[in-house]
């Protein structure tokens, strides 16, 4: 087991929570999580109407509320309620895709775009209910017009900005949006993503799509269609910028966010207004030990919900000045994140193991060039953080003297579930240490046996209901009972494997269903073996992660072609192209090799078991294969895949 750390001089100095503290705060939270959840109900959010009772939870359902009965504005508490204190205060420093290119507002000025386009929404005919995709590059607009569609109650979709125009479609649809905010393109290093045009194949011939709005981020024209789509920039000059905030009950959707599982199709994730928005504020407060004065840069993109919880929801909720980051790390070289830093004086960053490990091997020199005194807590997420790159960001980035904060959470889960708080808890490369206060995890073996006490290893659930937690999926109910709690009644169950260590810290080994987290995105393998499939040469697709030096997780298709045993270049071309075409170019494989056949059992089940291990190239003891209806198409399988290229 790896040493622990102390938490650094400067972090404890300041720190809301100190070690010593945390004990005591978890125990209350975990002997009555009602009365601390209504506690810091009145202390986060301000409230139109309050509730007639904090939770009202039952597993046994798929039963989640909370504050039902109270009324509130998720706008007005990101928003309005900051003018009097905070009016003048930066609300969101926007740094575009070249260096320097920066734009910022002030809470003021935040709160006049989003009214504007609030405005345009409603002149567009969007009610309260109505469901809005967004389809945006990280640029202003994307925030405003999430908040711009929480100030008149409808329901943003926000889709990732790498999507196809087929995902699109499938998600759209599934919610059956009115009205798609887009851009004609975006800019991405040296790269323009045509936006406009992607919509344009999605939205073709969708009937429940009234109109699509356009933001100009480049000069580039694009066709518009004549009655359905519309400048954005135009339009809100007539806007005004006096909006009123409808005010919603606690339990009404703010958005949907779909993401991927094992089984079908992506599931749309549905949060709610106010447990969402407290549940993300609180932790945005004490995880990144968030002070008045910081500045926060976390740079997930927004079409992910770390976006949507860490970027926009929680910190504009705390009043905080929240940076977005259009670019990519590497551009215009691996030094990008740290001249952002040093040049807004970041004093909280958040990113992803897959960046840390790709700028870290261009080099130290990167980093050292640039002043990063003012950094104080350094924040990871979206899959396991292997120790070397944790060591990396701790001494280089950090210099020894800032808290790494590795969260664990889930787009199911609204905000951070497992983590260390910075001033409280020591930490352990490569563990996510404590659950958050109100969190009660507990592992249980496969047959859902509780295992009680320290060190050890299972599936990692949680006992009882947070306020963050997802409410649904969209439009269907019994899939959020059969996804998360069916296996295991009585909890939440995660998908993730876990161990929890000698101290009780948790170790999250990553994922135990068919759902890969390939660079901190998240892809089921079943999407993917149906894009595969898709390409028209291929029978037969089975998926599976490998390890991958950057990514974490890289995909590794096993393929049967149609007629065929042997493929060449064309039907590697044919393959990737119907993925980036069905799911993205996020999804492509890494490696595809041609298979005679896949090993299945004779109930004609995949054993997925042996390609990850052949995958993995750790062929010497695949475990029991009697049970194979072809136990040959193994052999031929390795041989195989000691020559495919990867
Ligand atoms: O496997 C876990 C991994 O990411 C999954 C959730 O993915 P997504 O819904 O896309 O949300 C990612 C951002 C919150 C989890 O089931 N994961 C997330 N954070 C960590 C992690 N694995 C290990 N350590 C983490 N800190």
């Amino acid at each position: 087991m790896s040493k622990s750390y102390d938490i650094p001089e400067r972090v404890l100095e300041r720190a809301y929570i100190k070690p010593g503290d945390y004990n005591e705060l978890y125990e209350e939270s975990i002997s009555n999580p009602d009365k601390f959840w209504g506690r810091l109900a009145e202390e986060f959010i301000s409230w139109e109407q309050k509730w007639d009772k904090v939770s009202d939870c039952d597993y046994s359902k798929a039963q989640v509320r909370w504050f039902e009965g109270a009324k509130l504005s998720v706008c007005y508490n990101c928003l309005d309620r900051h003018l009097e204190t905070r009016g003048d205060k930066t609300a969101i420093i926007w740094e575009g895709n070249e260096p320097g290119e920066v734009k910022s507002y002030t809470y003021r000025d935040l709160h006049r775009e989003v009214c504007r386009f609030a405005n345009l929404l409603k002149a567009q005919g969007v009610k309260r209910g109505d469901r809005v995709a967004i389809y945006l590059p990280m640029i202003p607009e994307l925030a405003i017009s999430m908040l711009a569609c929480a100030r008149i109650g409808a329901i943003h979709s926000v889709i990732f900005g790498g999507f196809s125009a087929d995902s699109i479609r499938d998600r759209i649809l599934d919610s059956t949006c009115k009205l798609v905010i887009t851009a004609n393109q975006g800019l991405r290093a040296n790269k323009k993503i045509p936006l406009k045009d992607t919509v344009d194949r999605a939205v073709d011939g969708l009937d429940c799509v009234e109109k699509v709005l356009v933001c100009r981020r480049t000069d580039a024209d694009v066709t518009m269609k004549e009655g359905r789509d519309l400048w954005i920039e135009e339009q809100l000059q007539n806007m005004s910028a006096e909006c009123p905030c409808e005010i919603m009950d606690a339990e009404d959707p703010l958005f949907i966010l779909y993401t991927s599982g094992s089984t079908g199709k992506p599931k749309g994730v549905l949060h709610t207004q106010g447990g969402y928005l407290l549940y993300t504020s609180v932790t945005h407060k004490y995880v990144f030990d968030y002070h008045e004065e910081d500045v926060y840069f976390c740079a997930a993109d927004i079409g992910w919900i770390t976006g949507h919880s860490y970027i926009v929801y929680g910190p504009l909720c705390n009043g905080a000045t929240t940076l977005m980051f259009e670019s990519i790390p590497t551009y215009p070289d691996a030094g990008r994140y740290w001249d952002v830093v040093s040049r807004h004086k970041v004093n909280i960053f958040y990113t992803a193991p897959t960046a840390i490990r790709a700028i870290a091997k261009e080099g130290r020199e990167y980093v050292d060039k640039y002043d990063l005194s003012s950094l104080r807590i350094l924040g990871t997420v979206g899959e396991p953080i292997n120790e070397d790159a944790w060591l990396w960001y701790y001494e280089v980035v950090g210099k020894k003297q800032c808290a790494i904060v590795d969260t664990w959470w889930q787009t199911e889960t609204g905000g951070i579930l497992i983590t260390p708080l910075p001033g409280a808890i020591p930490t352990k490369p490569g563990s996510a240490t404590k659950p958050f206060f109100g969190i009660k995890p507990c592992i249980v073996d496969s047959d859902g046996n509780r295992l009680e006490g320290n060190n050890v290893s299972g599936y990692l659930c949680i006992e009882r209901s947070w306020p963050g937690q997802m409410r649904t999926v969209y439009g269907d109910h019994q899939r959020f009972f059969d996804t998360y709690f069916s296996q295991y009644p009585g909890l939440y169950f995660t998908g993730d494997a876990a161990m929890r260590d000698q101290d009780g810290y948790y170790w999250i080994r990553g994922r135990v269903d068919d759902v890969l987290n390939v660079s901190g995105h998240r892809l089921g393998t079943a999407e993917i073996e149906s894009a595969i499939v898709h390409s028209g040469v291929v029978a037969e697709a089975a998926v599976v992660g490998m390890p991958h030096d950057i990514k974490g997780t890289g995909i590794y298709a096993y393929c049967v072609l149609k007629n065929k045993d042997s493929g060449d270049e064309e039907d590697l071309q044919k393959i990737k192209e119907a993925v980036r075409e069905v799911i993205g170019p996020i999804a492509t494989p890494d490696c595809i090799q041609f298979v005679p056949g896949l090993p299945k059992t004779r109930s004609g089940k995949i054993m997925r078991r042996i390609l990850r291990k052949i995958a993995r190239g750790d062929t010497e003891d695949l475990g029991d294969t009697t049970t194979l209806a072809d136990p040959s198409v193994v052999d031929q399988i390795i041989a195989g895949s000691k020559t495919v290229k990867r």
